[in-house]
């Protein structure tokens, strides 16, 4: 073939394959997955969700007494049914800033008899008519597991005592009799409490140093577990990034000085997209990530001189995550319509990358509350007459239904880019990333079935994904579930859904390749069979 025929020749080539055409121009990438390369046992409560008194979260969010759409306990039977469909496994109650100006007697006993008061964290009136016990009603409907928040702002060690009584002691002492005449004969046995909510923050109530939140906690921690022993505790981790503020100094102090005292650290990370910069904001996962592993080093080295027995080291708990940057000052940020956040394509990729990080972290992150559940930055919105599922509900829901077991070291093979220093969300500080992946990938493996979650960072381009196992053979039909929309600032609304789940074409799967294109601004789940 001379130089010119061999030249027309691979134009009609590419111009008749469409397939071949088209990988001129996509990314390729490979994911390799090697059974024997694990990371940790993801724990279920990753799936964990928060509710606080603030906006409509409670009222006209979870409870609507006057609404014709509300059962008998005023609970709003259609935002039910979502939340028994997210599956979330533990939810975080009652505040967030709201407890740390929370007496928890205000909302339990006689409705008529509660008195309304006078609420600083978001500038509101609490009416006190959702409290421990209705609070303690809808977490059993909805099947999970409920997480308390003390009060260590305002409130008295003594105060977080007595809680724990009404709550976790059957009968004899005051609290537990109490606890009975309101009508509830058995103990709620909530097992996890918080020993106060972001302390570190000049905006919380009753704010302390990091000393003096140690000597605090440590006091109510012991009232709290001789009252009831065997729960567990969280402490309040930093959550204070902010230019100025030492998150490292507060997590070193709570973990040297609470280190056999806890059973887990907390802390709080809300990103957004303040300079609309797409492929920054959809990098903010990863910071999250680097906090993850600085904070798991703190812990390896309190571990160190701990004297804990047989229980596990101290694990992070993520109980505050989300994308929050819209509704975040002024008018938006207090009273009736608080954090009203509208999510979109966007919003639902970073959800799906933090639950990634999560998987990644398996080892150390034993808990996660995506906050929160209805209205209030949440994947739940209503209005009197109904409620719509926001993107961010859709990733959240595929995980939690589907991402279980133990969590794999996955190696990620594709192209990168760096971003220039940016940031990170209103309130935060500002980051720079270098190397940030364009697939985030994340995979887990339980009873002969693995399950990739991977999140195409490319708003333009599909990535041809060699997916290798490096121990086992694939096989059957692989399940494929994709979140994805027309375009990144799509959005959901009343009668409007364009961002959800899609369950697309499954895949044939045999040896130890599949091949799948991720599509530009994706989430996909790829879930079955694989073999040693
Ligand atoms: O989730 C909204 C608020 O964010 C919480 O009340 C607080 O803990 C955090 O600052």
């Amino acid at each position: 073939m001379n130089t010119r025929f061999r030249l027309v020749f691979t134009v009609l080539i590419l111009a008749f394959n469409p397939l071949h055409f088209s990988n001129l121009y996509a990314q390729n990438a490979r994911i390799k997955i090697d059974l024997d390369r694990t990371i940790g046992e993801v724990d279920p409560h990753i799936y964990g969700n928060f509710v606080e008194h603030l906006g409509r979260c409670v009222y006209g969010g979870i409870y609507d007494p006057d609404n014709k759409l509300s059962d008998k306990n005023g609970f709003r039977k259609d935002v039910m049914t979502a939340v028994q469909n997210l599956h979330p496994t533990i939810i975080r109650y009652p505040g967030g800033n709201f407890v740390s100006n929370y007496n928890w007697l205000d909302g339990v006993g006689p409705k008529s008899e509660r008195v309304p008061r006078l609420e600083l964290a978001w500038y509101t009136l609490e009416p006190n008519l959702f409290g421990t016990n209705e609070f303690m009603q809808y977490v059993r409907s909805v099947n999970a597991e409920p997480y308390f928040t003390v009060n260590m702002g305002t409130g008295t060690i003594e105060e977080a005592r007595r809680w724990v009584e009404y709550c976790n002691v059957k009968d004899g002492p005051y609290y537990a009799e109490l606890r009975k005449k309101h009508g509830f004969p058995e103990p709620w046995n909530i097992t996890y409490w918080s020993l106060g909510n972001e302390m570190d923050g000049p905006w919380q109530m009753g704010h302390l140093s990091a000393e003096d939140y140690v000597k605090k906690a440590r006091e109510a921690a012991k009232l709290m577990v001789r009252t009831s022993p065997g729960i567990k505790l969280v402490a309040a981790g930093s959550s204070n990034y902010r230019a100025g503020a030492d998150p490292d100094h507060w997590n070193q102090t709570v973990l040297t000085e609470l280190k056999d005292v806890i059973d887990y650290i907390a802390i709080h990370m809300y990103v957004g997209n303040p300079d609309s910069n797409y492929y920054n904001f959809i990098a903010t996962p990863l910071v999250l990530e680097q906090r993850t592993k600085i904070i798991k080093g703190m812990i390896a080295q309190a571990m160190q001189t701990a004297s804990r027995g047989d229980r596990d080291p101290i694990y992070i708990a993520w109980d505050e995550y989300n994308v929050w940057y819209r509704a975040r000052r002024g008018a938006s940020a207090t009273g009736r319509n608080a954090l009203e956040e509208k999510y979109n394509l966007e919003d639902a990729l970073v959800i799906a990358e933090f639950l990634n990080a999560f998987i990644r972290n398996a080892d150390v992150v034993k808990m996660a509350n995506l906050a929160q559940l209805v209205n209030v930055i949440a994947p739940i919105f209503t209005n009197e007459n109904g409620m719509f599922k926001q993107t961010i509900y859709y990733p959240l829901q595929l995980f939690a239904n589907h991402v279980s077991g133990t969590s794999l070291d996955v190696f990620v093979d594709c192209k990168n880019y760096s971003t220039e220093r940016f940031n990170l969300g209103l309130g935060e500080t500002t980051a720079q990333l270098s190397k940030v992946p364009y697939l985030d990938v994340s995979a887990t493996y339980k009873a002969g079935e693995v399950t990739l979650c991977v999140v195409n960072r490319n708003k333009e381009e599909a990535i041809t994904t060699d997916i290798l196992s490096q121990n086992g053979a694939f096989s059957g039909t692989f399940e494929v579930f994709e979140v994805n929309g027309p375009d990144i600032k799509s959005g959901n609304d009343f009668n409007k859904e364009v961002v959800k789940t899609v369950e697309k074409p499954a895949i044939n799967a045999s040896g130890n390749k599949i091949m799948y294109s991720f599509p530009p601004h994706s989430f996909t789940m790829l879930k079955g069979k694989l073999t040693k």
